[in-house]
């Protein structure tokens, strides 16, 4: 994307209602939304979070298939979301949001017990070791994910990568936690999830292109 198209979707995000742009100075000043994500979608509506959702197609689907459960997709890159914020808004899906933060902020941004679910998809697996503290499923990320999650709330990833889904399965059976539901081929699973199969992210497609496998790992976070 060139730099202008940038440019250009950075000032629309600034305009629209449903993206939220917090400084780091506000997240670590005790972010107002914390503990009060409720007032910006004006009911007590359960919240499920997408991180790294990318143009947050998963946000926008299952907001379409759950109008009583408010979404909020978190990511970096404020370009990328547009695409599923503009979505929203010109269909008026009124329960979805976009947060651009960094995921390790997640417990200054929301509150404990304040998520009911958690979806990941397709992160960077992060295969280097010195690069093992950026791994969205690592120990030190389980500890955030439970902060923020409802006690029965769910964790649900979603990788191309053989590495990620060991690794995660791996660290969840080595710590205790419980899997719910395990597949190294959703495709090719007849009792695969709907949920799992109906919705294809932007680098989903492209890695189903070229034939690769697709993983999922459904976890509850236990200590
Ligand atoms: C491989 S892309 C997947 C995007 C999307 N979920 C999809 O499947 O098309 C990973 C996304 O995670 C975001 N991301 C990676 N690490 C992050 C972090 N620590 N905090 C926030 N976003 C992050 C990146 O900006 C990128 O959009």
């Amino acid at each position: 994307m060139g730099s202008k198209n940038k440019l250009r979707r950075f000032r629309e995000n600034e305009t629209f209602t449903n993206v939220v742009q917090p400084t780091r100075g506000e997240v670590f000043e005790g972010f107002k939304l914390k503990g009060n994500w409720h007032t910006h979608f004006n009911n007590n509506n359960p919240i499920v979070l997408e991180l790294g959702c990318g143009k947050g197609e998963y946000s926008i689907a299952l907001a379409k298939k759950n109008p009583g459960i408010n979404y909020i997709g978190v990511d970096l890159k404020g370009a990328r979301f547009w695409r599923g914020a503009k979505t929203a808004l010109e269909e008026n899906l009124i329960n979805v949001a976009f947060l651009r933060s960094q995921i390790e902020l997640i417990d200054l941004l929301f509150d404990e017990n304040e998520i009911a679910e958690i979806w990941i998809t397709f992160p960077d697996p992060q295969i280097k070791y010195t690069r093992t503290k950026h791994r969205l499923t690592n120990a030190a990320f389980l500890k955030k994910f439970n902060y923020i999650l409802k006690p029965d709330g769910v964790v649900n990833l979603k990788t191309d990568s053989e590495f990620m889904h060991g690794y995660t399965l791996g660290l969840l059976h080595g710590e205790g936690h419980e899997i719910l539901y395990a597949h190294h081929d959703i495709y090719k699973n007849p009792h695969a999830p709907t949920e799992v199969t109906a919705t294809q992210t932007f680098y989903e497609s492209q890695y189903l292109e070229q034939g690769k496998q697709i993983t999922y790992i459904k976890f509850r976070i236990r200590y």
